[in-house]
């Protein structure tokens, strides 16, 4: 192993090459991938969405549960959960009434790269993994983000707390969605 290599867990390994792994301190070749991956974020929410070298430590941390799934040994995706407290801060934060009860991930941020979305499993298996993930590990809900009207097809017990008509940079109204696991 390289000094520079992340340090992981391997939560799950698929029989077509695709690895999911749950970062714990992200390596430097990782690190560059994760980057260069983050650039198709851009034009969907602006050039602040992106990762950058100063501000990747922000997503990986100690305080983070960052999901990456690979295929062949390339980062092709990843999700990233954060306990929502992490966030108490953030006027957002404040809508949600279970704000302190440590029983809720944030999904902070979620990304498949284009040539590997909606085909092979890979985006809906890296998000499985995930939530089931957050429900072993005794969180009872999964809250995030989403373009308005996309948070309707995840479960029927999936219900939209607040619509925030305003978010960064995107177009689009967002709504802030809340899915008991
Ligand atoms: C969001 C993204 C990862 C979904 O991957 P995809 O291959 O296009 O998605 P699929 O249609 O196969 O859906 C995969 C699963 O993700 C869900 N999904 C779609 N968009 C989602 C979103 N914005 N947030 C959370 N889940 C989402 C789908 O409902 C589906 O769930 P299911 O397995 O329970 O049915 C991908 O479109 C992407 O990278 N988009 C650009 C970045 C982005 O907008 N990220 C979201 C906000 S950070």
């Amino acid at each position: 192993m390289n000094k520079n290599d992340s340090i992981y867990q391997t939560i799950a390994e698929a029989s077509n090459s695709l690895k999911i792994k749950l970062i714990k301190q992200l390596g430097d070749d990782d690190k560059n991938q994760i980057i260069e991956l983050s650039k198709e974020l851009g034009p969907i929410f602006g050039n602040d969405a992106i990762l950058t070298i100063s501000n990747i430590d922000k997503y990986f941390n100690k305080n983070t549960y960052p999901f990456i799934a690979e295929f062949n040994n390339h980062i092709i995706g990843f999700i990233i959960g954060v306990p929502l407290e992490v966030f108490s801060e953030e006027s957002w934060s404040h809508y949600d009434i279970n704000l302190g009860k440590n029983n809720t991930i944030y999904t902070y941020i979620y990304l498949m790269k284009k040539n590997y979305r909606k085909q092979g499993g890979y985006s809906k298996t890296l998000k499985m993994i995930y939530l089931n993930w957050c429900k072993k590990n005794n969180y009872n809900y999964v809250t995030g983000h989403v373009k308005s009207g996309i948070s309707k097809k995840f479960s029927n017990s999936t219900k939209v707390v607040k619509i925030f008509p305003k978010w960064y940079n995107s177009k689009y109204p967002f709504e802030y969605y809340r899915r008991p696991l």
